[in-house]
Formats: C-alpha cells, sequence, structure tokens
C-alpha cells in the first residue's frame, strides 16, 4: 500500500475498500490478454519495492494546495480519507450535483464524484459515466451487485462491489438521472509513439519516473496524467496522454469498421463511430486503459452479466495486438489524437 495518504480513485475509499475485501488475483494465466493487467489494473503502488520515485511532490495534510486554472483552494488534508467527499475544482462545469454524487450518504456509501470526477469523466482507474444509456448503467450497478462484473479481479474494481452493495434505490436513481445527461468530453490524448516515459503506480494511477527514463512501448498503452501534481491533487481539467504502438490506430480502425476473419465489427453493435446503439455502450473517447481493462475482463469470464455474452465471444476472439488496437482507435474517436 502507498505511505502517501490515498488520492481519487485516487484514495481513500479505495485503500479501505481493498483492504475489506482482500481480493486476489484469479489464475487465468493462459489467456492471450492476460498481459493487459500489468498496465491496465491498477494498483495503490508499485509491486517493486525498488521502483524509482515518481513525480508528483509530498504535501503537508495542512498546506492549501491549487491546481492550474481553478479559482478554489484546499488543504491537502482535506482531499482524501473515506468521507472527504469529492474535490470541485471545477463547479462551473456542471449543474448543482445530487447529495450522493457530492458526499457520501448512507455508511459505506461514497460519494461518485469522489471516484468518477464531479462532471463524470472518470480517471483511467474508474470509468467515464457522463453520457452513458441510464438503462446500461443500472444493469451495470446490479451486475456488481449480483458478483457478475469483477467478481475477484481487478482489485480496484471491489470498491465499486462495495459501492453498490451499499447505496440504495434512490442514491441509484439520483445518480445515474445527473450522469446519463451529462454532456460527454472526452479527456484524454492519443498519441503514437514506439517509446514512453517510464512509469510505475502511484496510488492507482501510471506516473512518470521522476528520473524521466523511457523505454519501449511493446504491446502496452501507457495513459498517464498531463499535470502530475494536478492529478494528485484530484484536478479534472488537465486530462491524459495514453501512449499507443505506432500503426495501432489504423488497424484498430479496420477491426472496428471491417472486422477480420469471424471478428464481427465493433461498430456492428456499438454503433457508428463508436457512438453506443441499445445495449451497446458508447466507446469513442473513452479511457483505452478502461477499454483494454474492460476487454480482458469479458474474456476471462470476469464480466458475465446476461448482456455480456456477445462481448465475451468477441473478446475471446481477439490477439493482445487487437485488444490495444480497436482500444487506442475508439479512443482517439474523442477528436484527441496527436
Ligand atoms: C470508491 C470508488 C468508487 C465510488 C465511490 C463509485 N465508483 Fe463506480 N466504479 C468504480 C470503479 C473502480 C469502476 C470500474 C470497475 C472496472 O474497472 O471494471 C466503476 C465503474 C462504475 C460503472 C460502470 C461503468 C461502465 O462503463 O460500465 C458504473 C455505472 C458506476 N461505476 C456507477 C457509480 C455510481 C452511480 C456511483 C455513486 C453512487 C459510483 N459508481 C461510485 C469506483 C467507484
Ligand atoms: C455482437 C455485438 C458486439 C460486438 C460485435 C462488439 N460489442 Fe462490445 N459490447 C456489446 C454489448 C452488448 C456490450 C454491453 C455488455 C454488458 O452490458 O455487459 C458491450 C460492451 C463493451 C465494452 C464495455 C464498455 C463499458 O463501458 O464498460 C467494451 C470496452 C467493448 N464492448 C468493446 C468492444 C470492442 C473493442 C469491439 C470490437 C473488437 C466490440 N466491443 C464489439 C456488444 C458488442
Amino acid at each position: 500500500m502507498s505511505p502517501r495518504p490515498p488520492a481519487m480513485p485516487r484514495l481513500g475509499a479505495l485503500l479501505l475498500a481493498l483492504m475489506a475485501c482482500g481480493a486476489g488475483m484469479a489464475s487465468t494465466a493462459d489467456q492471450p490478454l492476460r498481459p493487459i493487467a500489468a498496465w491496465a489494473y491498477p494498483q495503490a503502488s508499485s509491486p517493486d519495492p525498488s521502483a524509482p520515485d515518481t513525480k508528483p511532490a509530498s504535501h503537508r495534510p495542512d498546506e492549501i494546495v491549487r491546481v492550474s486554472d481553478s479559482p478554489r483552494s484546499y488543504r491537502y488534508g482535506e482531499l482524501f480519507g473515506p468521507h472527504s467527499g469529492a474535490a470541485d475544482w471545477f463547479p462551473h462545469d456542471h449543474p448543482p450535483l445530487p447529495a450522493i454524487v457530492a458526499h457520501g450518504t448512507v455508511p459505506g456509501a461514497e460519494s461518485c464524484g469522489g471516484c468518477h470526477v464531479p462532471d463524470g469523466t472518470g480517471v483511467p482507474a474508474t470509468a467515464a459515466l457522463a453520457g452513458l444509456p441510464r438503462d446500461y448503467m443500472l444493469e451495470q450497478i446490479a451486475a456488481f451487485r449480483h458478483g457478475e462484473r469483477g467478481r475477484s479481479e481487478p482489485a480496484s474494481a471491489q470498491m465499486m462491489v462495495k459501492e453498490a452493495g451499499a447505496i440504495g434505490d434512490r442514491d441509484v436513481a439520483q445518480a445515474l438521472d445527473y450522469f446519463s445527461r451529462r454532456p460527454f468530453k472526452s479527456n484524454v490524448r492519443v498519441v503514437e509513439s514506439a517509446t514512453v516515459p517510464a512509469t510505475h503506480w502511484q496510488v492507482y494511477v501510471l506516473q512518470p519516473d521522476a528520473d524521466g527514463h523511457r523505454e519501449p512501448i511493446g504491446q502496452r498503452i501507457i495513459e498517464i496524467p498531463v499535470r502530475p501534481d494536478d492529478y494528485d491533487k484530484e484536478d479534472t481539467h488537465s486530462g491524459f496522454t495514453a501512449y499507443v504502438p505506432p500503426g495501432s490506430i489504423e488497424r484498430g480502425a479496420v477491426l472496428a469498421t471491417v472486422g477480420s476473419g469471424t471478428l464481427l465489427p465493433c461498430e456492428s453493435c456499438h454503433g457508428d463511430r463508436l457512438q453506443g446503439r441499445g445495449t451497446a455502450p458508447p466507446l469513442a473517447g473513452r479511457s483505452p486503459t478502461y477499454i483494454a481493462r474492460q476487454l480482458l475482463l469479458f474474456a476471462s469470464g470476469q464480466r458475465d452479466s446476461p448482456n455480456a455474452a456477445a462481448m465475451q465471444h468477441e473478446a475471446k476472439q481477439l490477439t493482445l495486438q487487437d485488444a490495444v488496437s480497436a482500444a487506442a482507435y475508439a479512443a482517439a474517436l474523442g477528436g484527441n489524437r496527436h
């Protein structure tokens, strides 16, 4: 566990939930998509004890902190802890928050905004909720409650299992009304690159090493905060850079629009430009780390609610390169490709 106070999904609630659940890894090591877990299953801290320092500076709990472009300030210690509520650096970004989005309501129910960000744009460790269909989200909450989504992995999903079990139906209704009506705006810029900053897990996000070292990307997606120090303070504006392998966006475009062999094109279910259709949710512009993680969870059977059958069938046919490419293409449809 991290020696620092945990930051949002970064945090407090996360750590507590993890300690309560003691979640472990399932033994599914033979699947082709399994290597995704190393960069897409969020960890509280690096499993490597000799990992170099990562970039964010440390702060005292009583230190007044700010982030770029926000008129607000908080004490650093106010940002974290199980009942700290959601840091709301940009209150003009969204209408008034329902109680459950802003702060916890009943014991065990933490603020949705603390992990999914008040405007619903999410972070790679959680999910973007803005603009998801209400019925789809309701199904997912039922799946978390029934042990049909993230049964034992990733460990980070156990936070959502705990949350879904704690919240009442009224809170769910208010939260879903709010998030389903928020316009979705992508917070990730997708960059093809043969090399990437070396990174280590720090409070559920990959942070670049302070020494600036670079390494080959391989068949990975490395999604890091644009401003590591601001992310550490739960900033929601600066967003993420996702490095993807050279050529993966074009390759993903073919998988999404034409398919390959018996693999159906993603767009045949997820709609034109992956904007979502029927029970298949929108994917365009969403975190490629999140998308790749879900592909592994479908393939390993960790997502097996009633509507998941089509996706399990699809994901089991994907090679690692397919999964990385499809996630890169979907994220790049957010319009932030460079
Ligand atoms: C302590 C952190 C935490 C809190 C609080 C939390 N979530 Fe989540 N939520 C997560 C994580 C982590 C995931 C992603 C799980 C995964 O990786 O599969 C998630 C996923 C979801 C999903 C699935 C999204 C998708 O695209 O399928 C929905 C819906 C959701 N959360 C709704 C909510 C709502 C509504 C609230 C407030 C009532 C809430 N969450 C509060 C951590 C949290
Ligand atoms: C035959 C229809 C079908 C095809 C083809 C398909 N999907 Fe899906 N997909 C679905 C459905 C339905 C869901 C919702 C599953 C659920 O409710 O659990 C889904 C869910 C997903 C999710 C989870 C989204 C979230 O918010 O958690 C991802 C990621 C995804 N699909 C990616 C893809 C990719 C990438 C492809 C192409 C390689 C693809 N899908 C092809 C039907 C399809």
